[in-house]
């Protein structure tokens, strides 16, 4: 099976990491990709949005599967254009990937499911949402609706803090419409599934650090680190999947907008019980970095199978063992990334056997390979207990360098 990964994050280099290992691969493509992805196969400099483009580069190498990453092209139909020109695609339509493109959307389907999640109001004019919050005199979670790359979403503390929290989002493109939610309180788990449209098939869970600095402090970012598995007893994973996840799929399909992919939950648990904070249509990044490690089998098989509409006896077993990854970030991240800082330490690291080095940010620069992203690298660690795996992560990181490096001494503890 000759196969086209779209993608250039860490969560691309892990994909095809884990692709690669299938007895099915033919030729592996990754269009862009990054230095990384170039050690497992063909990269292709074609922009993960340039739908036409991606079709003619399927169509001249032959390529009979697609694997989309990010969620950006999924929401602009992507998966669509694949399906229209017969060739498969893992990665759901844009009617279906309107659980991440739209959380007004996903908060009506989990609602009409009876899904629990945080009770929410919808508006479209700043004035009255304001007056909404101010009536209230709570604070409240405000949402953009749309798209934000991670920038969407505003946790305020008091009344005053949450109406500029309402004129900061509203002020953006994807905040013309915005949804105010009650603010919960607990530990956050996210659980990825893979989907066939009916059933859902677990991977195992996982933890991710979304905030630059050490304590959960300084500005949100893409991730900093992740582990995985999260910490989570056995009958509240099932209760995620099966009360949480299973009745959205199930109202997807019965909308007639099946959804066929990577589902990922972003869950709270709180005191009364789990709560859907989210929906993405994809893998999460960075937690792909530490899941794809956990898991035997044959992941193209089970991409095929949930594209084909029927992941039938599909088994991913985990392993029992721990993975953890620490992201190494670029000078000036989030605000300004700075490129073309000299990575130096690579080739010490590449004979660490638990430890994988996940490139995001990079590119080459003869000779050497420079930053070119706010997050450039994401070390993974392997081991049997999530201490272990942290501890070959960290070894690791203290055996790569470059000008500026930022990264969380804390993950997992
Ligand atoms: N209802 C809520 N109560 C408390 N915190 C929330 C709530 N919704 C979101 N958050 C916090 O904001 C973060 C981002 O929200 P999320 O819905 O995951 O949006 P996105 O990932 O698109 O930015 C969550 O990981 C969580 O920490
Ligand atoms: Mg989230």
């Amino acid at each position: 099976m000759n196969v086209l990964l779209i993608g250039s994050g860490g969560r691309e280099h892990a994909l095809a990491w884990k692709l690669a290992q299938s007895p099915l691969l033919g030729e592996l493509l990754i269009a862009p990709g990054n230095p990384g992805t170039a050690l497992l196969g063909r990269n292709v400099p074609v922009n993960a949005n340039d739908q036409d483009l991606l079709l003619e580069v399927a169509r001249n190498a032959h390529i009979d599967f697609v694997v989309v990453g990010p969620e950006a092209p999924l929401v602009a139909g992507l998966a669509d254009r694949f399906a229209a020109a017969g060739i498969a695609v893992f990665g759901p339509t844009a009617a279906a990937a309107q659980i991440e493109g739209s959380k007004i959307f996903a908060k009506q389907v989990m609602q009409a499911a009876g899904v629990p999640t945080a009770a929410a109001h919808t508006f479209s004019s700043p004035a009255d949402a304001i007056a909404f919050a101010r009536l209230s005199k709570r604070p409240w979670v405000v949402k953009a609706d749309g798209l934000a790359a991670g920038k969407g979403v505003i946790v305020p503390t008091n009344v005053t803090t949450t109406v500029a929290a309402i004129e900061e989002i509203m002020a953006t493109s994807a905040g013309q419409r915005v949804l105010l939610e009650e603010l919960l309180v607990g530990e956050e788990v996210s659980v990825l599934a893979l989907c066939d449209g009916k059933h859902l098939l677990p991977l195992p869970p996982a933890r991710d650090h979304k905030r630059l600095r050490d304590g959960d402090q300084g500005p949100n970012t893409g991730g900093m680190g992740a582990f995985a598995p999260a910490e989570i007893d056995e009958e509240t994973f099932e209760l995620i999947v099966r009360d949480l996840m299973q009745p959205v799929v199930d109202a997807m399909a019965a909308r007639g907008t099946p959804f066929r992919g990577a589902l990922y939950a972003g869950v709270m648990l709180t005191a009364q019980g789990p709560r859907i904070l989210e929906f993405n249509a994809r893998f999460g990044d960075p937690e792909t970095q530490v899941i794809l490690p956990l898991i035997n089998g044959d992941l193209l098989a089970a991409l095929a199978a949930c594209a084909a509409g029927d992941l039938g006896n599909t088994e991913l077993p985990w392993a029992s063992s721990a993975a953890a990854c620490i992201v190494l970030a670029a000078a000036g991240y989030p605000a300004a990334p700075r490129s073309g800082d000299v990575i130096q330490g690579l080739e010490s690291v590449t004979d660490l056997g638990d430890v994988l080095v996940f490139h995001a940010g990079t590119t080459w620069e003869s000779p050497s390979i420079v930053t070119a992203g706010g997050r450039v690298l994401c070390v993974t660690g392997l081991g049997a207990t999530r201490r272990t795996a942290l501890d070959h992560a960290y070894e690791a990181v203290e055996l790569i360098n470059f000008a500026g490096m930022q990264f969380r001494r804390d993950i997992g503890r």
